[in-house]
């Protein structure tokens, strides 16, 4: 990570399609190990209109672009990542096919029919989110960090935004109510519809291994996290959600 003359932050990503730069703002999302590994298993051809939900800075919008897509929608809650992620597309001459709006979840692109949507809100618990330092604009993923993905499935079901066998790439952890992610999935697109595609373990922080918020929601049952030494691993796991179209409603 440099500094640049107009005081930005920029990170080389050397992830998929890379190696290429992106400036971060102040308060914008810095790309993890979940983006690296999300970048490596999306599949995307020329015919593919992406939307990308929970942009940050636009990196995975860029891979996707990279990737050949036709045309791609990043969008944020964040209008300082939109704002960013705006002249990132510039700075690589992709935006005659990027795009970047802001605006909560799906509806900054109400109206648009995607085939490929990359679903990478925010999913990690509010407390851990907190103690970790990765959301500097205090935006995680609600108290166990499935609300807003799950949030965020229903309002690709309400807004009608995937055609019919389009994929959400979806990524789910053991570091968040993963099961209640996955539930909702299934009860939405069908279970038949849901394939895992990558699987990767990380180490977690020690700021949050040692905290009393992860002690208490693996009590709970909420995290499932494996110790390994003095370690506490997370999985994280990569879905394509395959959109079946619209399903009839449940006889009365
Ligand atoms: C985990 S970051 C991912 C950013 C980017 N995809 C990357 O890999 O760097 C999640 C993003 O979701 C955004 N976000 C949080 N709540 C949102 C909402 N309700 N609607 C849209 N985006 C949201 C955050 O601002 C943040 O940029």
């Amino acid at each position: 990570m440099t500094d640049t003359d107009q005081g930005m932050l920029e990170l080389e990503w050397k992830g998929r399609t890379g190696p290429f730069t992106v400036w971060l703002g102040e308060g914008v999302f810095h790309p993890t190990h979940t983006s690296r590994t999300l970048a490596e298993a999306l599949e995307i051809g020329p015919d593919d209109v992406v939307i990308d939900v929970g942009c940050g800075c636009g990196v995975l919008s860029f891979v996707a672009a990279r990737l050949g897509a036709k045309r791609v929608i990043g969008c944020d809650l964040s209008e300082r990542a939109v704002e960013i992620a705006r002249v990132n597309a510039e700075r690589l001459g992709l935006q005659d096919r990027v795009e970047f709006r802001v605006g909560d979840l799906l509806e900054p692109v109400r109206g648009e029919r995607a085939t490929v949507i990359i679903g990478d809100v925010s999913g990690i618990p509010d407390e851990i989110g907190k103690l970790a330092g990765w959301f500097p604009d205090g935006h995680a993923g609600g108290p166990t960090g499935a609300e807003l993905p799950a949030a965020m499935l229903k309002s690709i079901r309400e807004n009608d935004c995937l055609v019919p066998g389009g994929r959400i790439y979806l990524p789910t952890g053991t570091i968040q109510n993963e099961r209640t992610i996955l539930e909702t999935a299934k009860a939405l697109f069908g279970a038949a519809n849901l394939h895992r595609l990558l699987e990767r373990e990380f180490p977690l922080p020690d700021v949050v291994a040692r905290s009393k918020a992860v002690a208490r929601m693996m009590r709970e049952g909420i995290l499932d996290l494996r110790t390994r030494g003095s370690r506490l691993l997370w999985s994280l796991r990569i879905w394509r959600v395959v959109n079946p179209g619209p399903v009839s409603a449940p006889p009365a």
